[in-house]
């Protein structure tokens, strides 16, 4: 074990200590040849007997319309910030976005302006803590009204992760169509471990404190600083704030739906193989499990109340499920990406992905939009795009196929 892991876990030791849970249960493993591995096969999947509706209240009355929807709507963003990714706290300091540079540049072979900033986090309460949102944003440089962008939570990892095998680049597609993208770090918001807590903006709003149950983690810090960025948009005339997409994956996949339930102002999610914590039915035996995110390596996503569904209680005990905050899209659309699990193999469960799209179809619907349209699975290579999308593309653990999707169902919505 590493340092970092040691501090993480150690964090986490604590942190049961002041929840009073003594253990937790264990997850099953990620790697198929060990013999407590995560289960992938489908007949054992729906061990769950229900799953708690978006369209009734927690006190068991319908909703019947928009109005009602938006009382409910309030009631589900309760839910999910007090059970499982915390509240933004209400003394959450300040940020003020600076220019660090801007150069000329190409993007392939396309001309665009690159602007790099930063978004300065006001630690006048807590000065041992500096925070800096790292935010690049690229223009196209052949248009001149304001653009749409789409941002990107980005890896910052040496190496090949997700890269594009050939053919344009994400960047590429998008400037060559007119529009900007944006890449925001999301550990510059908030560091990826628990061994971070008492640092980054959740340390700094907790003035280097421990976490009390209710707060937030990492994946709401990440979209704290994607709402950030929106102020900063809004804010900038090269730039048409009512046209911004969020998108990541993986863990940052998980931070964009955050991004996306939380941030009404985000136009459109691109929500990549989220799983877990994200996109995929919780309830659903496949893949990781709730166990997995409760471990001393991913509670940090969350809010430190989250992990007694791990010990005391059970996943089927959620008040909430991924269709729940699929929902809290509407009517805004959202793509929902995967990639092939003969490539990608089981954990993050693509078909729980769907499922949660197909269950939060009738929210969509009550707000006149399209939702799946089929409960049935459609398997690799088809694209169902209602104001929920879907697809499932040939390759593994990355958006990169899915791109031209994306971008052609944005057109749609951006380009009317
Ligand atoms: C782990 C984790 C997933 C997460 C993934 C990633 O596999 O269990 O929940 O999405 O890492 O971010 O790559």
């Amino acid at each position: 074990m590493d340092s970092l892991n040691k501090v993480s876990h150690q964090e986490h030791r604590l942190m049961l200590q002041r929840l009073g849970i003594e253990e937790l249960r264990p997850g099953p493993s990620g790697n198929p040849d060990d013999p407590n591995a995560a289960n992938s096969d489908e007949s054992k999947a729906k061990t769950y007997v229900s799953l708690p509706d978006p369209l009734v209240f927690e006190n068991g009355s319908k909703v019947k319309n928009k109005a009602d929807w938006e009382m409910r709507r309030d009631e589900i963003i309760a839910l999910f910030e007090k059970e499982m990714y915390g509240k933004v706290p209400d003394n959450v300091p300040g940020v003020t976005w600076k220019i660090i540079s801007e150069k000329d540049t190409l993007i392939g072979n396309i001309p665009a302006v690159e602007r790099k900033l930063e978004g300065i986090v006001d630690n006048s309460g807590f000065p041992d803590i500096e925070v800096a949102i790292d935010l690049t944003i690229g223009f196209p440089v052949k248009v001149r009204e304001p653009v749409p962008v789409i941002v990107e939570f980005g890896w910052n990892f040496p190496g090949n992760w997700g890269r594009q095998p050939e053919g344009p680049t994400w960047k590429e597609q998008l400037l060559e169509k007119g529009w900007g993208y944006a890449i925001l770090v999301p550990t510059s918001v908030q560091a990826d471990n628990g061994a971070g807590l008492k640092q980054g903006i959740i340390g700094l709003a907790n003035k280097g404190n421990v976490r009390k149950p209710g707060d937030w983690g990492a994946l709401r810090a990440w979209a704290w600083g994607a709402s950030r960025a929106m102020d900063y948009f809004e804010s900038n005339k090269d730039i048409d704030a009512s046209r911004i997409g969020i998108e990541g994956l993986s863990r940052y996949g998980k931070a964009a739906i955050v991004t996306m339930a939380f941030d009404p102002r985000f136009a459109i999610g691109f929500i990549g193989s989220s799983g877990a914590g994200g996109a995929k039915i919780l309830r659903r035996n496949f893949g990781e499990q709730v166990e997995n995110l409760a471990s001393s390596a991913e509670y940090h996503w969350f809010a430190p109340e989250f992990v007694k569904y791990a010990g005391p209680l059970t996943v089927n005990d959620l008040p909430v499920d991924a269709h729940h905050l699929i929902a809290l899209c509407a009517p805004r659309p959202v793509f929902i990406s995967t990639g092939d699990p003969k490539v990608e193999g089981n954990w993050v469960d693509a078909k729980g992905m769907f499922l949660a799209g197909v269950h939060a179809g009738t929210v969509y619907e009550l707000l006149g939009k399209k939702g799946l349209d089929t409960d049935e699975y459609p398997g690799t290579g088809v694209m169902l795009d209602g104001d929920i999308a879907f697809r499932q593309h040939e390759g593994g653990h990355t958006v990169v196929p899915n791109w031209p999707w994306f971008i052609s169902y944005a057109k749609k919505y951006f380009e009317q």
